[in-house]
This record gives structure tokens, sequence and C-alpha cells, in this order.
């Protein structure tokens, strides 16, 4: 394995509390526009640049810009996507989603995953385990598009679909799945998140114990 030595790039200018405190999940992409070669080489660059267990690095990408593949993937992505939600709750349709369920907008994603300009998915080289050592890869690339003004939203499948998802792309059958991540450029702006305030999550020395800020 090359071991390169990386300068910061300079595209990921962004001061990183800016990005770290706009990165939202971005799910209305913009079909018509691509995502340039310099950026997707940006985002795999800083992916591999984060933590993972022992240095073992098991994670790799599948990076899908062929419309027409991406296109074949849509119904996977719907079929995994309702299947969750079948398992879940034992929805149906859209009709079963309740009135202002946050599920609402994935379920638009997943009606719209076939427009997505790219699509990456996340495997490991072993087993389900290597899913935390995928993981902060996967957050450096949100951020770092994040800072190039892409947008992005990590999502998963279902083991249904995982057998015609690795023939589409010709997966070789050693790799584990564990991340679908589409990008585009956001039709409409980032807009703020919602959270809960660290001080309502967070704990100081004993669990009892309020941080000093609460
Ligand atoms: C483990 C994980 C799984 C997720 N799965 C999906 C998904 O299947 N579909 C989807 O649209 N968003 C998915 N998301 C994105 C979350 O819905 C999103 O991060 C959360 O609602 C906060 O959204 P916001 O940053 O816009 O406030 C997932 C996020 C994580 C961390």
């Amino acid at each position: 394995m090359d071991m390169i030595r990386m300068d910061v790039p300079s595209g990921l200018s962004m001061p990183l509390g800016e990005a770290m405190f706009t990165q939202r999940a971005t799910r209305r992409l913009d079909p018509n526009r691509a995502i340039p070669e310099e950026a997707i080489k940006l985002l795999l660059d800083a992916a591999s640049k984060a933590p993972n267990g022992g240095n073992a690095q098991p994670a790799r990408y599948l990076v899908v810009n062929d419309r027409e593949k991406i296109r074949e993937f849509g119904p996977l992505y719907h079929e995994a996507w309702w299947a969750k939600r079948r398992d879940g709750y034992g929805w149906k349709d859209k009709r079963d989603i309740p009135a202002g369920s946050p599920y609402r907008m994935p379920a638009l994603l997943a009606d719209e995953m076939g427009n997505a300009p790219m699509v990456v998915l996340a495997f490991s080289t072993s087993g389900p385990s290597k899913a935390m050592s995928v993981l902060p890869g996967v957050q450096n690339m949100l951020l770092a598009v994040r800072a190039l003004g892409i947008g992005s939203v990590l999502t998963t499948l279902h083991a249904e679909v995982l057998d015609r998802v690795f023939t589409l792309f010709d997966v070789p059958a050693d790799m584990t799945f564990h991340y679908c991540i589409p990008f585009g450029y956001p039709r409409g702006n980032f807009g703020p998140t919602s959270r809960y305030a660290s001080a309502d999550t967070s704990h100081w020395n004993t669990w009892d114990n309020p941080v000093p800020w609460k």
C-alpha cells in the first residue's frame, strides 16, 4: 500500500467550525449538475485520513457517477428503504407515514435516489464490526463536501437487496457493505439543523452532575 504524504488541499478552506455547524442531511440534489472529479478526489482523500481501528484501514469506497448505473440502482434503494420501514414499523407506503414524521423527507429520497448525480457505497474488507472504522471516514466525506458546497446524506441499505447491489456493481463477495451516500449540489440552501443542546446530553465527572453551562 502506498502511503502518500499530503498537504491540506486548498479546496477545503472553509473553517472547520463552519463546516461542522452547518453540515446537514441534504436530500434534494440537483440531478443536472455533475460532481467534478477534483471534488471526488478531495472527499475520498478526506475519508482516507480518518481514524480507524488499529490503523488497519478496512474502508473501501465505490464511487458511482455513471448515470445509467445510478438509474438502475434507484429501484434497489427504494426497495431497501421501504423494507427497513416494513421491518421497523410495518409501513407499506407513504400513506402509512404519520404527519410530521422525520421519515417524510427520507421517503422522498427513496423516490429520487435514481436521479442523484453521484452515489458512494462504503464497504469494508471484513465483517459488520468494521462499520465503526468506516464511519469516521464517511463523516470526513460529509464535512469535506459541505466545504465544497455539495450536499449529501448518510444512508444505509437492507439485506434484501445486497446481492443485487453487489451484482449490479461487480462488488467482490468478500466485501461487507456499510453505507450508501448520495451526493449532489443542493436544490435549495443548507438551512439550520435542530439538535439537543449539549447541556442536555452531557454530564460532568459523575452522571448526576450537569455541565457548567447548564
Ligand atoms: C446511521 C444513519 C443512518 C441514516 N439513514 C438514513 C436513511 O436511510 N435515509 C435518509 O434519508 N437519511 C438517513 N440518515 C440521515 C439522518 O436522517 C439525518 O442525519 C438526521 O435526520 C439529521 O438531519 P439534519 O442534519 O438535516 O438535521 C441517516 C443517518 C445516520 C447517522
